[in-house]
């Protein structure tokens, strides 16, 4: 594998604008400084998170750190080709399954990383090449993202797929050989296994405007054009001593093209820069309402791939060190919250009855899947339903965390066991995937 060295809102249509609006307000004017980094990002609708392994979970001062401060998991290796496929056509799951269960338990989302990249394969598909690789590597995306439907938040579908320095093109690989197009093969097959996931484009050395950056821009603003479904860019940033000027603007540039961003795969190696490049690289993601979310990579330095760098917010010991409080301290400084909302988007304010709904349309030619936030309002809500109208001509074909009972014209979607209870001013998040064009009426939402 390769070793990595290391404003404007998106433009939201009136009235989703003036909801948000009003919403960030009420959060942040009367919300406490929160003590803990996912409850911290919470409040501004985001995530924060930290890669881990299933050999890890029996470390308990390890287990007490990822508790407590963390609401997004990520695999560092268990999701991986090489791990989840060591033989051809023979899976094994069991350590990326008890990664889910944990975040599950414990109200976390799940970030899948990764269905394809150059490194980290078994070594059966290194010796394969052409239609034999590509059908095996469609056939790995379709199983894995399969296995675990309606539990990954996000999955990086393709990670590292550009090379460094200044060309902006891909980089050579097996995969790569098979053509240039496995990239949208890969993410055509992503959305088919599991229509709920976010698809991201993951990489490094893209914290800033550089040509690799651009490049995948470029990639990002063709695959919309033409309907590949992508939704997020990761940006992965390893970073060193010191942080591209232009790293904020970067991150807005692909939010305009109509995807979210996250920051996937955070460390900063120490030096007398290392808190202020965390808090700087924070305050970025909340500057711009897309950016939705950051994983850092690892708990403790001594949990750290990079040896040596002490990249990490708590220190061997599991002591938080300057640059954890430097990245609360911009967490509780808010930003605008994100928006479940690219367009087109619908959103409604809060009912009497206590809870409200935000519709997020993905859709190409003849389909579409739905994203819903349904957020209580400022009592806590146990049970609820959505009300949505899908336009004639189309019918709801799956859902995913909600029940529904009729698929045209009325729908209405009922939490299911483990959703329907959202704490005063939180929310829970369903999805579901319809024939035609989505929904665009306003959607209601009714508690109890
Ligand atoms: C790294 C892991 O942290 C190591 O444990 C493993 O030995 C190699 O891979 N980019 C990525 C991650 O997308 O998957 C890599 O993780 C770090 C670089």
């Amino acid at each position: 594998m390769s070793i990595p060295r290391k404003g404007r809102f998106a433009l939201l249509s009136a009235a989703a604008v003036s909801v948000v609006a009003a919403a960030s307000i009420a959060v942040i004017g009367s919300a406490e400084a929160a003590s803990t980094l996912g409850a911290s990002a919470a409040q501004t609708g985001r995530y924060f998170g930290v890669a881990t392994s299933a050999f890890k979970f029996s470390d308990t001062p390890y287990m007490t750190i990822v508790n407590r401060e963390f609401n997004s998991l990520v695999a560092e290796n268990d999701m991986k080709w090489d791990a989840t496929e060591p033989q051809q056509g023979r899976f094994t799951f069991t350590n990326g399954d008890r990664l889910v269960s944990h975040a599950q338990a414990h109200g976390m989302t799940v970030r899948g990383h990764t269905l394809l990249w150059h490194a980290q394969q078994p070594s059966w598909a290194q010796g394969l090449s052409g239609a034999a690789l590509r059908n095996a590597a469609i056939n790995h995306v379709t199983q894995v993202a399969t296995h675990f439907r309606g539990k990954i938040h996000s999955w990086d579908v393709v990670n590292e797929a550009f090379a460094d320095g200044g060309s902006g093109a891909r980089r050579d690989s097996n995969l790569q050989r098979t053509g240039n197009d496995w990239i949208e093969a890969a993410f055509r097959a992503a959305r088919a296994a599991d229509p709920g996931a976010k698809l991201c484009y993951n990489d490094y050395n893209t914290d800033g405007i550089n040509a690799k950056s651009t490049g995948i821009y470029n990639m990002v603003r063709d695959f919309k054009a033409r309907g590949v479904p992508i939704d997020c860019v990761g940006l992965q940033s390893h970073l060193g001593t010191t942080l591209d000027s232009t790293y904020q603007q970067n991150i807005q540039r692909f939010a305009d093209l109509g995807v979210d961003v996250q920051i996937t795969e955070l460390d900063v190696q120490q030096g007398s820069n290392q808190a202020n490049i965390f808090a700087s690289v924070t305050r970025a993601c909340l500057a711009v309402a897309r950016c939705t979310g950051i994983t850092v990579w690892g708990v403790r330095d001594s949990d750290s791939w990079r040896t040596g760098q002490n990249p990490l917010l708590f220190d061997a010991g599991g002591n938080k060190k300057a640059a954890y409080t430097a990245v609360l301290n911009a967490l509780n400084a808010g930003g605008p919250t994100t928006p479940t909302s690219p367009t087109p988007s619908t959103s409604n304010p809060p009912v009497p009855a206590g809870c409200s709904a935000r519709v997020t349309l993905n859709s190409w030619t003849g389909g579409y899947t739905a994203t819903v936030r349904v957020t209580a309002g400022s009592s806590p809500v146990n049970g609820w339903s959505v009300g949505v109208t899908v336009p004639s001509g189309g019918a709801v074909t799956n859902a995913w965390n909600a029940t529904n009972t009729s698929t045209s014209g009325p729908v209405t979607f009922r939490n299911v066991s483990y959703n329907g209870s959202v704490a005063a001013g939180g929310f829970t998040e369903f999805g579901f995937q319809g024939t035609g064009t989505g929904p665009t009426a306003n959607p209601t939402c009714t508690a109890g």
